[in-house]
């Protein structure tokens, strides 16, 4: 197939990118400038520059895919309008890239006993009504567009990056952060969880999604979970950074940001999927534990 992906210089669509290559599919992917076309082709993925508003550009690859991958961005309206314009009336396929922030809550460190599971309704926090806005348009579309829609809800990814050079959001900050300041933080008590993944396992899914997943699939996308407070004690083991330290939430906003502190590190987000096991998906790593006590660099 020709795959169209968004995102091709990204952590996540750099990873589906290479792993849908080695699949046997071709990849046009979306970058910005030339310098990152060249990292992409690098990869074997055809880079195509423009941006997430270039809303004909959008329309016009979508179209002349077979299969169109959305990974730059959650949150992007725009360019998930575009791109299901593009595919309207075809059957292919569109597998948009959401992030189960969705289901976070505004614990700042305390645990919740709330795991959520696919098909169960939501009611997010204010800050991302916008997301689960556009994650229902997607799955809207088997109907409104006769596409073939998929929505990955990606949990906590953890890992190397398997395509151009990227980072994922969550570990890494917390490790840039301790190698500045010499200190491993986390928020508060540091019982709050995150449901995580490991890159490798996610791009296996996207493959697997763009292969055969059902239209109007939701899926949590998650092979284990952990507690915030210990991720940092092992960071700073392993970073031999001596003991992991709490940060009272308003220092860790001024720090982080907003975004960054009370929903990527302050939050739970505890989800559990089974449409991925359906599609024949078995993770193959299941401890971020594990992974930062030995990989972790
Ligand atoms: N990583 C995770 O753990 C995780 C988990 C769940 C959900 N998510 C969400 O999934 C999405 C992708 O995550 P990621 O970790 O792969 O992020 P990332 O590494 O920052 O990758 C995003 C890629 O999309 C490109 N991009 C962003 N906005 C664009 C625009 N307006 N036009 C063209 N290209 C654009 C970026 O281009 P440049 O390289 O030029 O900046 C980058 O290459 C994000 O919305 C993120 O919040 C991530």
């Amino acid at each position: 197939m020709q795959i169209f992906l968004t995102g091709a210089n990204g952590y996540i669509g750099g990873a589906a990118a290479v792993a849908l290559i080695a699949a046997g599919h071709r990849v046009r992917g979306l970058v910005r400038d030339r310098t990152k076309a060249d990292a992409a082709a690098a990869h074997g993925i055809e880079p195509v520059i423009g941006s997430l508003d270039d809303v004909a550009l959008l329309r016009e690859e979508a179209c002349a895919a077979d299969a169109v991958v959305n990974a730059a961005s959650s949150d992007h309206r725009g360019a998930v309008e575009a791109l299901l314009a593009g595919l309207a009336g075809s059957g292919k396929a569109f597998i948009h890239s959401s992030g189960s922030s969705i289901v976070a809550d505004l614990a700042m460190g305390e645990p919740c006993d709330h795991i959520f599971h696919e098909g169960e309704p939501i009611a997010p926090v204010t800050d991302k009504a916008a997301r689960v806005a556009i994650d229902r348009l997607a799955l809207a579309a088997q109907d409104t567009h006769a596409v073939r829609s998929v929505v990955l809800c990606n949990s906590m990814i953890y890992g190397p990056a398997l395509g151009p050079p990227a980072q994922s959001v969550q570990i890494p900050a917390l490790v840039r952060q301790a190698r500045t300041s010499g200190v491993v933080r986390y928020i508060g008590r540091g019982l709050n969880r995150w449901s995580n993944v490991h890159i490798a396992d996610v791009a296996a899914l996207y493959v697997l999604a763009v292969d055969k997943a059902p239209a109007g699939t939701f899926m949590y996308v998650e092979s284990g979970e952990e507690a915030l407070g210990e991720i940092a004690r092992i960071i700073a083991a392993r970073l031999d950074l001596g003991t992991a330290q709490s940060w009272p939430a308003e220092d860790a906003i001024a720090a982080w940001g907003r975004a960054m502190a009370v929903y990527s590190l302050g939050s739970n987000s505890r989800v559990r999927g089974r449409a991925a096991a359906a599609l024949g998906w078995s993770p193959t790593r299941r401890s971020i534990v594990k992974w930062i006590a030995e990989e972790l660099v």
